[in-house]
């Protein structure tokens, strides 16, 4: 085989599902013993599903949110798992009609969880149908036509709707408002990834060592669905390169052949960076522009790309478009300007805002709520 000719898709990094992730769900955990990281969200979780459970009550509605890929799906099913309860799953561009949902609301068992992916996509009259749904357990529905119509009221069973997004900032206020808790999933830490893989090698019976794990782990970007998808692509160069072993030489070379570099970036990663450093000396630059000089599409730029090289802190979002920072000069391996402090501060981010890269995420997340695209 000719590694050069090796499928070099740039997607293989792509966050959302591909057709090669299909057995993705025999993957997926059941159980929290299972669920790695988000611990921050599984802690809360976890309590409140007990007294849910001791009280003998449907759980509070629960809205997970971040890029794609982190696990909003796998959390939806342990919850249900662990509450007991069936697990409905629909999403948001499915529910086309009010009458979609109210014949779907109408059909839950006591308890039970819907979730509904994609929720942002929800057209605005299911919407409304879901505010009583949701707040009384109760779906309003109009009789007849004209002067003699009249709205009745329908008990619904107690449910609990999970929604899952990758847009908090597209959601309705209303919409928003009506879920008890709303849990943001973060990226995942190298050691956390490690553990994740560790088990679905296990289970895809692949063998890869410590040191491919982490060298694996490290380049993933923090989202459990690439680093899945790299250790079977890696398995292909154990077989044909090595002895069916994924250790550091093969997991090193095949990222290599896959162009994803030492920090998981690839091509596409480093043409935003190059762009900004190179066509605009650092920035910033507007969304928009970034998009048209790197021949991608703005919205991909924001929901794949940039939240990753802000939880690196290469680049910054200010209110006047995206900056290289530091750490990006310095991953493309060029000087930092010297006056780059002064410059993000006239722009008012400090640099240890910056380094801390989640703050620039809620940031990001702050102005997808403000519907501003600097
Ligand atoms: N915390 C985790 N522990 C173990 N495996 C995980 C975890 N999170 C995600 N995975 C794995 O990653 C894959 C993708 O996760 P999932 O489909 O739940 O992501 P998602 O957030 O729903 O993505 P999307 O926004 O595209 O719907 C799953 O197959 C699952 O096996
Ligand atoms: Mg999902």
């Amino acid at each position: 085989m000719d590694f050069t000719d090796f499928d070099h898709d740039e997607r293989m990094i792509a966050r959302e599902r591909l057709p090669e992730d299909r057995d993705e769900k025999g993957l997926r955990p059941l159980t929290w013993e299972d669920y790695s990281g988000q611990k921050h969200v599984t802690d809360n979780l976890k309590i409140f599903i007990e007294a849910a459970m001791r009280r003998g009550e449907a759980l509070d509605h629960c809205l997970l949110y971040g890029p794609p890929g982190l696990g909003k799906t796998t959390l939806a099913g342990i919850i249900a798992n662990e509450l007991g309860v069936n697990l409905r799953i629909t999403t948001g561009p499915a529910i086309e009609k009010a009458g979609d949902l109210a014949a779907l609301l109408t059909s839950l068992q006591e308890r039970e969880v819907l979730f509904i992916d994609e929720i942002h996509r929800l057209n605005r009259s299911v919407e409304e149908v879901l505010y009583p749904a949701m707040e009384d357990f109760a779906l309003d529905i109009m009789i007849g036509k004209g002067p003699a119509a009249r709205s009745i009221r329908l008990d619904l069973p107690r449910f609990t709707l999970i929604g899952a997004t990758t847009r908090a900032g597209m959601l309705s206020a209303p919409l928003r408002d009506r879920f008890g808790m709303v849990h943001r999933l973060e990226l995942y830490k190298p050691e956390e990834l490690k553990s994740i893989l560790k088990r679905d090698a296990d289970i895809l019976q692949i063998g890869i060592d410590e040191e491919g794990l982490d060298c694996l782990a490290r380049r993933s970007r923090g989202t459990p669905r690439i680093a899945i998808r790299l250790l079977k692509r890696l398995r292909d160069f154990a077989e044909v390169r090595g002895e069916g072993m994924i250790d550091k030489k093969i997991a090193e070379f095949g990222l290599d052949q896959l162009s994803i570099d030492e920090m998981g970036l690839d091509l596409t990663d480093r043409r935003i960076l190059e762009t900004i450093a190179d066509k605009f000396l650092g920035g910033p630059v507007g969304l928009e522009t970034l998009a048209a000089c790197t021949g991608e599409d703005a919205g991909t730029i924001e929901d794949v790309y940039e939240p990753f090289l802000m939880q690196c802190g290469f680049i910054a979002k200010t209110p006047r478009g995206r900056v290289l920072a530091a750490a990006g000069w310095k991953h493309l391996g060029r000087e930092c300007p010297k006056d780059l402090d002064r410059k993000l501060s006239g722009l008012g981010v400090s640099s240890k805002e910056i380094s801390d890269g989640q703050i620039s995420i809620d940031e990001m997340m702050k102005d997808k709520e403000n519907g501003e695209k600097a």
